[in-house]
């Protein structure tokens, strides 16, 4: 059997480095599902296509020359034959991500390549559709999160270290604006799957998040062979 683990969660649930850390850790691919929302995000961005125009990001997502590659270091997301894993990065090309991932046609498209590569390679997969639409059948589903105060003192955290200005109230206020969009959207909103594993991340440490997701992922490797 393919081992596919899925896992959603909102922004900011660490889910990107706890996904990294548990694919590791069992051996498999990790596929960030947001880095390929981003990187058609980036290309409107690139080419001034309107971000709420669902004609004209439809048809740029129809065209879109999209690639995911690994290497040493995981997942390399290559736009146009360019390397654009670090640019995709920026809260602008996430915020213009969560607009463009709104229209059905875009994310139909998206789906049937994370099916694809999700059915070639035992790999975890993480996004916000993924226990629901795009994987519903994995035999290991969770769901990572973390109270909204919490993510963002994460966030930025981060962001601080980096050098960036943002204050923690933006940074709590465009954790909240996220959230709102991705989960109220018309089509595939985020959502707990009613079978996926809630893990709370607020009061665990980074290691404690990996541990509790291998193990349940274990779990299901030794439940199955026992069988
Ligand atoms: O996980 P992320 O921040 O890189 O995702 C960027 C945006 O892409 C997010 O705001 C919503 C969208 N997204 C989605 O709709 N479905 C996914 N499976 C992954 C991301």
């Amino acid at each position: 059997m393919r081992l596919n683990i899925a896992m959603d969660g909102p922004v900011g649930a660490g889910k990107s480095t706890v996904a990294d850390a548990v694919a590791r850790r069992l051996g498999i691919l990790h596929l960030d599902t947001g880095a390929m929302y981003r990187a058609l995000g980036l290309k409107a961005l690139r080419t001034g296509t309107d971000t709420g125009n669902e004609q004209a990001v439809t048809a740029l997502c129809r065209g879109l020359d999209l690639d995911v590659r690994y290497s040493e270091g995981g997942q390399v997301t290559l736009l146009d034959g360019e390397d654009v894993s670090a640019l995709i990065r920026t809260q602008e090309v996430g915020m213009a991500a969560s607009d463009v991932s709104r229209f059905s046609e875009v994310r139909k498209m998206m789906v049937r390549r994370q099916q694809e590569l999700a059915a070639a390679t035992d790999m975890l997969v993480d996004g916000r559709d993924i226990c629901t639409t795009v994987l519903p059948n994995a035999p290991v589903k969770v769901y990572l999160t973390a109270s909204s105060e919490e993510r963002a003192r994460r966030r930025w955290a981060e962001m601080r270290q980096k050098g960036l200005p943002d204050t923690y109230e933006e940074v709590l206020k465009a954790v909240v604006d996220r959230d709102r969009q991705d989960m109220n959207r018309k089509v595939e909103p985020l959502r707990q799957a009613e079978d996926a594993v809630l893990v709370d991340s607020t009061d665990m440490t980074f290691d404690q998040v990996v541990e509790a997701i291998v193990k349940l992922a274990e779990e299901k490797i030794h439940g199955e062979s026992g069988k």
